[in-house]
């Protein structure tokens, strides 16, 4: 995820925004880049791409660079691939505003129309230079001043950022302003510094002012002034830092996985705001996948790995049940030695949050040499399999640093549901009004995620008293199918407890031998029509003595007269029940490895991208 940084002060900017950079490393980043002000003097700016010691070099560690006033950004590519030019800081030609920025600017299409249209060039595929040449444009056209400009700038950007931007009249101050992603500002004597994220700034201060949401900030050196987007004074109070380093770089959480989890409701609004419109339709240009495209494809493929399998695995269910297009699911490391059969318009969707899974880039690369179109769902900018893909739908997640997916693994889904929805509109499967109604539950997730994640305590202690469990079976049908495998491969992965998932109907054909007095049977029971069914197999492990814990819908309370356990999550459309019952198996899985003290995100043999056979 992108990381900002700013000082202003009375020593030298360049080495001090560059350690707070280093700071923000464990973030993830691909390009990076200083913009630094010398009194009047223009702003001087680097940028490089790769690592921060790339900027380190060509900076001499900051110390090539004059001047006592500067930002500093670590980006992460979300509009644009990994590159020198797209890398921030950005500014206006003439060089009047300079900024950078984190998050994403869903509307920068139409907004750099406007901007075309009143005579300004773009050199990026940044969303983040339209919101530079806006603020500038709003700067030179009301005469405002910096404050009224970025007010005026924030009226009309629709998505979450948090900019920090300089003015080549105000030589001695810098501007922040945020919706949606985080801002902190520290004052130390006289000097100012500003930061997305807390270890940036805890070495110089622990006193800090939270930025709010559409405010604005100006700071000197050694004051901060706020105002709201009104551009009327805001009076704050410093609030105490009590975190140490450690717990800064995970946000106040204990662990990355936590954290991550935690932000899934952002993964997913993020992921559906990037394709769906203002006025709730699914745009797959920036895909440039035609409708043409979608009436000629005769069946789907889907090749993944992991977590990302079991993605498709629900895909499966929804693109079939949604579409009626015949799809199949498979093992990448499979597929790719199958001599697979593909007819010229069979799709292969490649799910992969890496990019660089080396079974699902072969998998790729043998479905490109058939010469069938692919398309692929991928998280990180500029990877391998979102270069060769023919097409690539990226997932908003930002950068997932946990071993085991979480937010990544729901932002899959959601291009999954999105890409079902659209195929089915475009071929008439369903009415634009069933579309209309699908998209406008689809944006209800976030908050449903929220909600269940509200109550996670119990499943915290429901999982201390399983810390010792040997095995553990996941059981379901149909989608509830797909989410077990999810839930098994989460918990085997950070908790080292056996775990099988298994159609629930196929435990009585051997599995069920494994059920004996006190087994932790977990049944997922979220579809209506199968609900009954998978209740009768739950019945059949109790009756070898086994303790069940049910998974289900809000409103199913007769699951109490069989479950010993039941966590709720709130109803959605069918389709979807996969985004809303993961959460509390992801909770699960964490929780018993904290319980078991295990290195929860670094799990024992696992490596985050397996780039070897
Ligand atoms: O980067 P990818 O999505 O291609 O990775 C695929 C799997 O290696 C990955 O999902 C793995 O299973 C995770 N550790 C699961 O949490």
């Amino acid at each position: 995820m992108c990381g900002i940084v700013g000082f202003n002060g009375y020593r030298q900017a360049a080495p001090i925004l560059l350690e707070g950079l280093s700071k923000l490393e464990y973030r993830g980043y691909d390009s990076a880049g200083l913009a630094v002000r010398n009194g009047t003097a223009d702003v001087e700016l680097v940028k490089a791409k790769g690592r921060l010691r790339a900027l380190y070099e060509k900076t001499n560690g900051g110390m090539a660079m004059e001047g006592t006033l500067g930002i500093g950004h670590t980006r992460w590519a979300t509009h644009g691939e990994p590159s020198e030019t797209n890398a921030h800081p950005h500014c206006s030609d003439d060089r009047n505003v300079v900024a950078v920025h984190n998050g994403i600017i869903e509307n920068y299409k139409e907004l750099q129309e406007k901007l075309l249209r009143n005579g300004y060039r773009f050199y990026s595929q940044t969303d983040t230079e339209v919101a530079v040449k806006l603020i500038d444009y709003y700067f030179k056209k009301y005469k405002g001043g910096p404050v009224d400009a970025i007010a005026r700038a924030m009226m009309r950007i629709r998505g979450s950022y948090a900019l920090a931007v300089l003015f080549k009249d105000c030589p001695d101050e810098i501007y922040v302003a945020r919706k949606d992603s985080p801002m902190v500002i520290g004052l130390a004597g006289d000097e100012t510094y500003m930061a997305s994220d807390v270890p940036a700034i805890l070495k110089y201060t622990r006193s800090v002012y939270y930025i709010g949401n559409r405010e604005i900030a100006r700071l000197g050196k050694g004051t901060a002034e706020f105002f709201n987007i009104d551009r009327e004074p805001v009076e704050k109070e410093p609030t105490e830092i009590k975190w140490d380093a450690e717990a800064a770089e995970k946000g106040g959480f204990e662990h990355f996985m936590i954290k991550e989890i935690h932000e899934q409701p952002k993964a997913v609004r993020d992921t559906i705001n990037s394709a769906v419109t203002e006025e709730g339709t699914i745009d797959l240009s920036a895909l440039q996948f035609t409708d043409e495209m979608i009436r000629n494809i005769s069946n789907i493929q889907i090749v993944a790995c992991g977590s990302a399998y079991h993605v498709g695995v629900a895909g499966q269910y929804v693109f079939e049940d949604l579409c009626r297009i015949p799809v199949r699911v498979e093992l990448a490391s499979e597929f790719r030695y199958r001599n697979p059969i593909l007819d010229p318009d069979t799709l292969v969707i490649i799910i992969s949050q890496s990019g660089e899974t080396a079974d699902s880039l072969a998998a790729l690369r043998e479905a490109k040499e058939r010469g069938v179109r692919t398309l692929g769902i991928v998280n990180v900018i500029g990877s391998s399999i979102a270069r060769e893909a023919d097409h690539v739908f990226y997932t908003m997640a930002g950068p997932e640093i946990a071993v085991a997916t979480t937010k990544a693994y729901s932002a899959q889904l959601i291009c999954i549901y999105l890409l079902a929805i659209r195929f089915a509109a475009v071929r008439g499967n369903i009415t634009e009004e069933k579309a209309a109604e699908m998209i406008a539950e689809l944006r209800t997730l976030p908050d449903k995620i929220e909600r269940i994640l509200e109550d996670k305590e119990r499943i915290q202690w429901f999982a201390a008293k399983f810390s010792t469990a040997r095995d553990i079976f996941f059981i379901g049908r149909g989608i509830d199918y797909a989410i077990t495998l999810e839930g098994s491969l989460k918990m085997k992965e950070v908790s080292y407890i056996h775990s099988e998932a298994y159609a629930a109907g196929e435990l009585k054909h051997g599995t069920i031998s494994l059920v004996e007095d006190g087994t932790l049977v977990i049944g997922s029971l979220t579809q209506k029509e199968l609900y009954e069914k998978t209740l009768s197999n739950m019945v059949e492990c109790k009756s070898r003595g086994a303790y069940l814990m049910g998974l289900t819908n809000y409103g199913n309370y007769s699951i109490e007269d069989t479950a010993d356990f039941t966590v709720y999550i709130p109803r959605t459309d069918p389709h979807y029940t996969t985004s809303l019952a993961v959460i509390p198996l992801q909770l699960l899985g964490y929780y018993l490895s904290v319980t078991k003290g295990l290195n929860v995100d670094k799990p024992r043999n696992l490596a985050k991208s397996v780039t070897v056979e």
